[in-house]
């Protein structure tokens, strides 16, 4: 039996402007975790695969599966990846409390999870660099133009700043960040936030453009400032760039509702984090000062 891991995940600055290649920075979330297991199946064929998850409601075949289906895409893309043909029957479990759709990055932990947890079965230890492609590649089935951000954080489990197609910057943080998340109830897919931008995009690219510079700057302005270890200032930055999420489109009353009543109970700054329209608003308080009231 083989099992393994994978973290969720944060976007602290940057989101959508990271798809128009502008700098963003993720952090892991090492607490919250989508686990795979790999075992013998009881009753398959010898070489079939079953893919079961509670979680996700998930329950098939791989030979019987449609590849639009990312449990299933990620077991035959790594398996393809490994040359791993199986001979005995694999049971292929996956639990997650990750919330979905939430903009904490569900799905390209799930898929790192079961990337790794059958590399692990094949007798292989799969490099970071190798599973974060193995995850943009299902994410790519949902998001037709993923920046890469979630798979990348993801598998290397470490901050990052990341611009799309550019060489891989982690960093460590130097500080402690004492962050409330507050869950809006709302869920919207991924590929629907960016669908929008993308559109209004078009319609005003000059504008959008200039947004996004603006959003650029701040991230990387919030790069210093993470390096530095002395995080004054950090939430000031998070808030203007959440100005500028609600500009481009993508906050929601809820959203607003709730990075307001963090900024009320004296928070440092707030903003949505992932795609928006909806999932987590996330504030920077002061140790001692997380507790938000509804
Ligand atoms: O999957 P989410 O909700 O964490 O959003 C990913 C971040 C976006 O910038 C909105 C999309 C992308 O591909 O980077």
């Amino acid at each position: 039996m083989s099992e393994a891991s994978a973290a969720a995940k944060l976007i602290l600055f940057g989101e959508h402007a990271v798809v128009f290649g502008r700098p963003a920075i993720a952090i892991p979330l090492p607490n919250l975790r989508a686990h795979a297991r790999v075992q013998p199946h009881p009753a398959g064929q010898p070489g079939q695969i079953e893919i079961v998850s509670e979680d996700l409601h998930t329950r098939l075949w791989l030979h019987e599966a449609d590849m639009d289906d990312p449990l299933a895409a990620i077991v035959q893309l790594t398996l393809d990846n490994l040359a791993f043909r199986p001979d005995k029957a694999l049971l292929v479990s996956v639990q997650s409390s990750i919330p979905v759709a939430a903009g904490l990055g569900s799905g390209a932990s799930v898929s790192v999870a079961i990337a790794r947890a059958i590399a692990a079965t094949a007798g292989f230890e799969l490099p970071p660099q190798d599973a974060s492609s193995l995850a943009f590649e299902v994410e790519r089935i949902h998001h037709g133009s993923p920046s890469g951000i979630d798979n990348t954080v993801i598998a290397y489990e470490q901050p990052v700043y990341f611009i799309r197609d550019h060489v891989l910057e982690t960093f460590e943080l130097r500080g402690v960040l004492n962050l409330v998340l507050a869950d809006t109830g709302e869920r919207v897919k991924t590929a629907q936030a960016v669908a929008g931008v993308h559109a209004r995009y078009d319609a005003n690219p000059s504008e959008y453009n200039k947004l996004f510079d603006q959003i650029g700057a701040i991230t990387a302005e919030a790069h210093q400032v993470l390096m530095s270890g002395n995080y004054d200032g950090l939430g000031a930055l998070m808030s203007r760039n959440q100005v500028l999420l609600g500009s481009i489109g993508v906050s929601s009353a809820r959203l607003d509702a709730l990075s307001k009543a963090a900024m009320k109970a004296g928070a440092q700054g707030a903003k949505l984090s992932g795609a928006g329209l909806g999932g987590y608003m996330m504030a920077m308080v002061e140790k001692g000062n997380s507790e938000v009231d509804p």
